[in-house]
C-alpha cells in the first residue's frame, strides 16, 4: 500500500516520537523504576493507615542523600575503598568463625542500619551507592533488607542510638612445641574496637584514644557499646615465642555482634557464691556426682531435655589452659567432655528434688583417677529454640546465647571403701557415697539395690507399728495435736535415709567431729590394716569396730571408713513427729559414746557439717535447721537411737 504524504509525514514523525521516548526511557528510566518501587503507598485503602499523606512521600527521596551520608562519614570514602579487601562486614546473631595467624589482626564491621527498621527505599539507596564501591557485599544482605522494609516507612529516619554487644570465643590456640611445654601459656587474642572516625582499622600499635583495646580472659570477650552509626572492630592475635609454641598453627576464634545480649557469654570468676551454678555432688575412686543449681523453668512449661552441658579437667592437664571461658574452645579441648556421639564419659539427667519440687540438671562423670583434682565447668547453649522456649533465664541471672560458668573444685577419693550411689527408690536423696568393695560389689546398681532394700526392710516394719496408732482419728482424738501420722512418716524416712544409707568419706580424710571411724579391726582393700595406735585405743569399741548397721559389714564389708554423722536435728524431729508409744528417743549431747559416735550438731559456720537429706553439696539454710535444746521439750533416754 502506498502512503499519502500526509500519512508518511506522520508516520515519521510517530518514529521519530517514539524514538525520542525509548532516548527518554533510557536516560531516564531509573528513576522511574526507582520512583515506582520505593512507592510505599500504592493504593488507597493502604493509606488510610498512614498518619502523613501522601505529599509527603515525596519529600524523602529528596532528602535521601543527606540521611544516608552520616551513616557512612564514619568511613572515608577512600579508606572504605581501601579498607574492603580486609574487612568483613558481619551482621547481627551471624558467628563468624576464623583462624587467625599470630601476629595478624582481622577487622570487622558492623552497620546498625543493616538490622534496624529503616526505611525501604533508604536501604536500596544506599545499597545503589554501595555497590559502586563494592558490588558483591550488598547482594547478601538484601534479603534481610527486604523482610524489614514491610514496617519500616513509619520509623524515624535517623538512628537512635542502640546497645550492640560484641563477643568473641578463642576455640583453639597455637600449639605447644611439645606436650611437656606446660609452663607457659599462649598468650590471648585482643579485641579493639574503634572509637573514632580517624580510625577505620584499629589493632596493635594505633592511637589508644582513638579505640579500646580489650585483652580476652581465658578465651572469651564481652565488650557492649550504645551507637547508632557503624562499628568498626578487630580481633588481633599476639606473637608467640617459637621457643614455647608452633608456628604454622594459628589461633580460631568465633566472633559474634548481637542487640540483644552477649552472644558469647561468661561467669565472672568474682562472681558471688550465690550464683553458683553448679555443685559437686561427691565423688568416690573413679567418679564423681555434680549437679546444677535450680532450674528457672517457665512455669507453664516441663523441661523436656536436659539443657546444661559440663566439662570435666584434671588440674595437671594443660590442654584448656587460657580458653577455659570459651565454650567452643572447652567443647574442643576439655579433657571429658560431651561428644556428640554420646559415647562419653558423662551421663546426665533432670530430676525433680523431693522437698520444693524444683527441677535441677545432674551429672554423673566416671573413668576419673583416684585422688586427684579436677574442675568442672558448666554452659548451655541458650541458641537452640527448644531451649529458650523452655527456659525462662538461665542460672544465675546470666544472659548469652552460649554461657560458660565458673569453674568448680572436684576431687576424687583414694581408692577405698566409699562408692557413689543414686537412684534409690525409698531415699531418692541419698546421692552420695556410701560404704561399698569394689570386689564383693562392683557394680553400684546392685550396691544401690542393696541399701534400698534394706531401708524398705526397715520402713516396713516402722509401718506396721505405725498402723497401731489412730492415724485416721479426728485430730483431738491423735497422739498429738501439732503432729499427726504424716509428720511421722516424712521424719522417720528422713532419718532413716541418713541412718541407713551412711555418707562415707575416706579413711584418710582428716578428723573432724562430724566423721567417726567404722569398721577399724577390717583391713584395706590393698590388704594393709589401719594404723596400730588407733585400732589398740578404739578396736574394743563397737561404734568404731563395726559400721552402724551391720548388715553393711555382713553383706557388703567395706573395710575402714569414716561416716559424716546425721544432723543430730533428724533425731529430735523424729522423737518429736512420731506417737511417744513408739519409744523413740535420741541421746544426750554429753553422753560418753552415745551422741558423739551417732549424730553430729550443725556448724553454721561450715557447709555440710552433718548430713541430712539433700545435703549433698548445696548449702542451704533452709535446711539446716535449728533446734535449740529449750525447744525440746521431751525425755531423751541415751542410746536407743545411737549407734
Ligand atoms: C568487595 O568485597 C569483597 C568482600 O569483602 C571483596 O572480596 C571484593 O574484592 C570487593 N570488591 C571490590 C570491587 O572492592
Ligand atoms: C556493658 O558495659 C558496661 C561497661 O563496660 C558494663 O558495666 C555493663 O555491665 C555491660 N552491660 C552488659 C549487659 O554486659
Ligand atoms: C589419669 O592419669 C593418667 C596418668 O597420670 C593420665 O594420663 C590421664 O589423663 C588421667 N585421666 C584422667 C581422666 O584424669
Ligand atoms: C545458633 O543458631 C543459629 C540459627 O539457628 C545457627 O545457625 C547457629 O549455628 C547456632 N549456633 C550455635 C553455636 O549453636
Ligand atoms: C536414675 O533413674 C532415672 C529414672 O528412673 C533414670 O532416668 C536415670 O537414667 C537414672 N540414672 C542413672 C545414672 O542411671
Ligand atoms: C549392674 O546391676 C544391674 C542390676 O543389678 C544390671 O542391670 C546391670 O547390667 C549391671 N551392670 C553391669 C555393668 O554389670
Ligand atoms: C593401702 O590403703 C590405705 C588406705 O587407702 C593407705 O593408707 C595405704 O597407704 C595403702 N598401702 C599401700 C601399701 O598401698
Ligand atoms: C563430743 O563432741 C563435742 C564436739 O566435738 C566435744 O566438745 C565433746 O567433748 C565430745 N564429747 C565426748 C563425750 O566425747
Amino acid at each position: 500500500m502506498q502512503l499519502s504524504p500526509l500519512q508518511s509525514r506522520l508516520a515519521a514523525s510517530l518514529v521519530a516520537s517514539c524514538l525520542l521516548f525509548i532516548l527518554y526511557l533510557f536516560l531516564f528510566a531509573p528513576q522511574f523504576a526507582s520512583a515506582t518501587d520505593v512507592n510505599p503507598i500504592p493504593t488507597g485503602h493502604i493509606l488510610d493507615d498512614y498518619p502523613y499523606d501522601v505529599e509527603d512521600d515525596t519529600e524523602p527521596l529528596d532528602l535521601r542523600a543527606p540521611s544516608y551520608e552520616p551513616e557512612f562519614s564514619l568511613f572515608d570514602r577512600s579508606i572504605m575503598g581501601r579498607a574492603a579487601n580486609n574487612v568483613v562486614t558481619i551482621g547481627a546473631e551471624e558467628p563468624r568463625s576464623s583462624n587467625i595467624d599470630p601476629g595478624t589482626t582481622n577487622s570487622y564491621v558492623f552497620e546498625p542500619s543493616s538490622v534496624s527498621g529503616r526505611p525501604a527505599q533508604d536501604s536500596n539507596t544506599s545499597r545503589e551507592l554501595r555497590r559502586s564501591l563494592n558490588g558483591t557485599e550488598e547482594d547478601a544482605k538484601r534479603k534481610e533488607d527486604d523482610t524489614l522494609a514491610l514496617d519500616s516507612d513509619l520509623q524515624p529516619r535517623q538512628h537512635s542510638p542502640k546497645r550492640v554487644y560484641i563477643s568473641a570465643n578463642t576455640c583453639s590456640q597455637p600449639d605447644r612445641v611439645s606436650p611437656d611445654q606446660t609452663s607457659v601459656d599462649p598468650p590471648q587474642l585482643t579485641l579493639f574496637v574503634s572509637t573514632s572516625k580517624e580510625n577505620m582499622s584499629p589493632g596493635p600499635g594505633k592511637d589508644p584514644t582513638t579505640q579500646k583495646a580489650i585483652v580476652f580472659k581465658e578465651g572469651a570477650v564481652m565488650y557492649n557499646t550504645s551507637t547508632g552509626s557503624d562499628i568498626v572492630f578487630s580481633i588481633s592475635a599476639p606473637s608467640v615465642s617459637k621457643n614455647y609454641f608452633s608456628q604454622s598453627s594459628p589461633y580460631n576464634y568465633e566472633v559474634a555482634v548481637s542487640l540483644e545480649r552477649h552472644y558469647h557469654a561468661y561467669q565472672e570468676d568474682t562472681e558471688n557464691e550465690k550464683n553458683r551454678a553448679l555443685y559437686w555432688v561427691d565423688s568416690d575412686a573413679d567418679s564423681t556426682l555434680l549437679k546444677t543449681k535450680s532450674l528457672a523453668t517457665k512455669s507453664d512449661e516441663v523441661i523436656s531435655d536436659p539443657p546444661y552441658v559440663v566439662f570435666v579437667q584434671n588440674t595437671n592437664n594443660p590442654s584448656i589452659n587460657g580458653i577455659r571461658k570459651s565454650y567452643c574452645g572447652l567443647k574442643r579441648y576439655a579433657q571429658i567432655r560431651p561428644l556428640d556421639d554420646g559415647n562419653g564419659r558423662i551421663s546426665t539427667g533432670l530430676r525433680k528434688t523431693e522437698d520444693n519440687n524444683s527441677t535441677i540438671q545432674e551429672f554423673f562423670i566416671g573413668g576419673l583417677n583416684a585422688s586427684s583434682d579436677y574442675k568442672g565447668i558448666l554452659a548451655i547453649n541458650t541458641n537452640s529454640s527448644i531451649q529458650k522456649r523452655e527456659i525462662g533465664s538461665p542460672i544465675g541471672g546470666l544472659d548469652g546465647g552460649l554461657i560458660v560458668y565458673n569453674a568448680i573444685k572436684i576431687q576424687t577419693k583414694p581408692i577405698g571403701a566409699c562408692t557413689v550411689v543414686f537412684n534409690l527408690t525409698m531415699c531418692p536423696e541419698s546421692r552420695y557415697a556410701v560404704p561399698g568393695n569394689q570386689t564383693s560389689y562392683p557394680n553400684r546398681t546392685a550396691l544401690a539395690g542393696f541399701y534400698d532394700d534394706y531401708v524398705k526392710t526397715m520402713y516396713e516394719s516402722f509401718d506396721k507399728v505405725l498402723q497401731q496408732t489412730p492415724c485416721q482419728a479426728p485430730s483431738t482424738q491423735q497422739y498429738s495435736l501439732a503432729r499427726n501420722c504424716n509428720d511421722c512418716k516424712k521424719a522417720y524416712k528422713d532419718w532413716l535415709c541418713t541412718v541407713a544409707v551412711p555418707k562415707c568419706d575416706d579413711f584418710s580424710t582428716v578428723d573432724e567431729p562430724f566423721l567417726h571411724m567404722r569398721n577399724i579391726n577390717k583391713p584395706f582393700p590393698n590388704g594393709t590394716l589401719v594404723d596400730k595406735s588407733i585400732t589398740d585405743k578404739y578396736g574394743q569399741k563397737k561404734a568404731y569396730n563395726s559400721s552402724r548397721n551391720l548388715a553393711i559389714d555382713e553383706e557388703v564389708q567395706p573395710g575402714p571408713y569414716k561416716e559424716r554423722l546425721p544432723c543430730d536435728y533428724l533425731c529430735y524431729e523424729l522423737v518429736r513427729s512420731c506417737p511417744a508409744s513408739m519409744g523413740f528417743s535420741c541421746p544426750v549431747p554429753d553422753s560418753k559414746y552415745g551422741f558423739n559416735t551417732s549424730y553430729a550438731v550443725p556448724d553454721r559456720n561450715r557447709d555440710f557439717s552433718c548430713n541430712y537429706p539433700g545435703s549433698a553439696a548445696i548449702p542451704s539454710s533452709a535446711s539446716i535447721m535449728t533446734v535449740t535444746w529449750a525447744s525440746i521439750a521431751i525425755v531423751m533416754i541415751g542410746g536407743l537411737l545411737a549407734l
